[in-house]
């Protein structure tokens, strides 16, 4: 089946669309990437949708907006996706939307909201799309985050030790695919959303993130500034745990800055991305972690790479591309699976990693104009993923004879 996966992170930097083609073969599923792009978002919506988010406040008339704006944002990158990658037969589009609101309280989350209406999507795509995949999760009792562990656990399934997945998103998360502590997942803290809010705030706007980290290498880190930041409760917490832009904003940061006078932006810059390396490499040395395999923007920033390098102290990192996946659309990728398990009627999630009850379908479907997709009856569950290189597969999407084990 050709999926497309559609995501816009915490960082609001731009949409990524990856379209794949996934089957099952036995108990494996097999995910052959077509290719991603990034799209811009168009006009002022970005900054429209910075203005929103947390800290601020906004009204239900900027929310129906945004809602409204993002979906046909979205769909022009669908139609994008599924022209440029998929030949135009997409058959199933997976929209992930984008995050305005994560509301965590006590270490629980309560309600997780994603803005991107899909009926916008639908209605341009003509194609069936799977949306608001997190809310499921979080009224089965988990965090609804992070949804690409269940990707994660199964693709790397079988790999010796205990392989970490990490993602350098606006936050970073760790899946631990297995191991003495495995499977587990969970947020670490902030990746890149402090830092692009501190270049946007030190250079008034001029710039929105530290581009290939020139800023930190320029810098040196301020230990007093480290250990407050450090002092954070969140990183003590136990997992599951997720987060977000309701913790870590703009204000949190001149909270921190507070009383350190005229810091310059260098030192800012480095005194934050150590402070990521620091918190993601005492989350992985915690969870007995022995390779880590990163994805996201962050491992564009080769100041930040170093910085985890020293801090993980011989523990390897490589990027996921060397594993088959394009760092830069990892994300994007999982929720095509993620769509991808739906339409099957297969559980999108790994309690372990959650914190859910139980593994749940997740999503709500929107009917492209033929319909959904077929569902085949009795698909069991795959116990693990194969990135495929070769050429993708033609014929039928998946054989629902095939008869394989069971899931997680
Ligand atoms: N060349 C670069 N140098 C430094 N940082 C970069 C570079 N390219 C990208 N980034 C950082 O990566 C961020 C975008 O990463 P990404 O798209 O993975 O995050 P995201 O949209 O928040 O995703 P998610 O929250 O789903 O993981 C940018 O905001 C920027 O901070
Ligand atoms: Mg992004």
């Amino acid at each position: 089946m050709r999926v497309i996966g559609l995501m816009s992170g915490t960082s609001c930097d731009a949409i990524d669309a990856a379209a794949a083609d996934l089957g099952i073969e036995g108990d494996t599923v097999v995910l052959t990437p077509l290719g991603d792009i990034e799209c811009a978002f168009p006009g002022g919506l970005r900054r429209e949708l910075l203005a929103a988010l947390p800290p601020s406040s906004t009204t239900m008339a900027a929310v129906c907006r945004l809602d409204t704006l993002l979906g046909q944002a979205l769909a022009a990158a669908a139609d994008r996706a599924d022209r440029e990658l998929c030949a135009g037969e997409a058959e199933l589009v997976v929209s992930h939307g984008q995050t305005c609101y994560h509301w965590t309280e006590d270490g629980r989350v309560r309600g997780t909201l994603q803005l991107g209406q899909p009926a916008w999507i639908t209605e341009r795509t003509g194609r069936t799309v799977v949306s608001d995949l997190r809310p499921r999760d979080v009224a089965a009792g988990g965090q609804g985050a992070p949804l690409v562990s269940a990707l994660d656990v199964l693709w790397l399934r079988g790999r010796p030790g205990a392989p970490v997945a990490l993602n350098l998103g606006g936050i970073a998360n760790i899946t631990v695919a297995h191991g003495a502590h495995g499977p587990l997942a969970y947020d670490t803290g902030p990746a890149n959303v402090l830092l692009d809010t501190a270049v946007r705030e030190l250079t008034g706007g001029r710039a929105d993130h530290d581009a290939d980290g020139a800023l930190a290498a320029a810098g040196t880190v301020c230990r007093p500034l480290l250990d407050r930041l450090l002092a954070e409760p969140y990183y003590a917490r136990p997992a599951p745990k997720t987060t977000g832009r309701e913790l870590f904003n703009a204000a949190y940061l001149r909270t921190a800055l507070a009383g350190f006078g005229h810091l310059p932006a260098e030192d800012v810059l480095a005194t934050l991305t150590e402070l990521t390396a620091r918190t993601v490499a005492d989350a992985v040395r915690a969870a007995g972690g022995t390779e880590v395999i990163a994805s996201g923007g962050g491992t564009r920033n080769p100041v930040l790479l170093a910085r985890l390098a020293l801090a993980l102290d011989g523990v390897p990192v490589r990027v996921s591309d060397e594993l088959g996946l394009p760092s830069g659309a990892k994300e994007a990728y999982a929720f095509a699976l993620l769509g991808f398990l739906t339409a099957l009627g297969l559980p999108g999630t790994v309690p372990a990693c959650t914190g859910a009850r139980h593994a749940r379908v997740l999503g709500s479907v929107t009917p492209g104009r033929g319909g959904p997709p077929p569902r085949p009856w009795d698909v069991p569950a795959p116990v693990r993923l194969r990135v495929s290189r070769g050429a993708p597969r033609t014929g039928p999407s998946q054989d629902p004879q095939i008869g394989i084990g069971n899931a997680y």
